[in-house]
């Protein structure tokens, strides 16, 4: 039922934007734990959004401002089309590889794409920044994984995991995870490193948290 109510809400959301072979794709293959904004992906592929409120490249510019476009990127959890490793891959000078089970595209040119999980198929140690866009329950393993191996990271929290873990241990709100998965971002912080909580601006239409882990030289 849950499932039906939120793949509803989704079709709702973009009523009269998808063709029929679409629909069939995204009923067929919509998984409400994990559910990806396919739709956003196609958009911001197609140059659908405009510029200023494209949320792929919104946190983007994010990350740009924090520093972190530099170096091997990893982005854990690209969702079936690798749109945001794919716009970070167009920056000068940096190298991006996306994972992500659900691909469907696995060959686009500067990008190297794993269709495969994390942490099975990739090792963040390999990497000098880990991003994720809307991880869901691999949220947590990906932080721990990132302060085991003192990368710097910068992960848009989603709504989803809540309600995945809300199965195992109740009573879980979005706040009390969000604020679970802050502190783990803050274990074992080192003197050299800074954490920020943030938002895209509302424009984006992804206000979400977002953590990051930076590093001082
Ligand atoms: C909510 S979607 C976000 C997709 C994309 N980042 C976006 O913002 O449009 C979460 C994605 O995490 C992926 N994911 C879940 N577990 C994973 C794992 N162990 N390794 C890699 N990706 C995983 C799912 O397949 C899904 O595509």
């Amino acid at each position: 039922m849950q499932k039906i109510d939120s793949l509803e809400e989704y079709l709702d959301m973009y009523s009269g934007q998808y063709t029929e072979e679409a629909l069939n794709f995204i009923v067929n293959n919509f998984d409400y734990n994990t559910s990806v904004d396919i739709i956003a992906q196609i958009r911001s592929k197609l140059d659908l959004f405009r510029p200023e409120k494209d949320p792929f490249q919104g946190f983007i510019n994010y990350l740009r401002s924090k520093g972190l476009l530099k170096g091997k990127i990893l982005e854990i959890g690209s969702g079936y089309y690798p749109i945001l490793a794919e716009r970070m891959a167009d920056e000068q000078g940096i190298e991006v590889t996306g994972i992500d089970p659900k691909l469907v595209e696995t060959e686009i040119p500067k990008l190297k794409l794993i269709k495969g999980s994390f942490p099975e198929d990739v090792r963040i140690k390999d990497f000098d920044v880990v991003v994720a866009m809307m991880p869901c329950e691999i949220t947590i393993p990906v932080i721990n994984a990132a302060i085991e191996e003192r990368k710097p990271f910068s992960i848009m929290l989603c709504q989803c995991a809540p309600s995945i873990e809300l199965k195992y241990a109740a009573p879980y709100s979005i706040d009390f995870w969000v604020d679970k998965v802050i502190l783990e971002a803050y274990k074992n912080l080192e003197p050299n490193a800074n954490i920020s909580i943030d938002r895209l601006p509302h424009i984006y239409g992804r206000s979400n948290e977002i953590i990051t882990k930076t590093y001082s030289k």
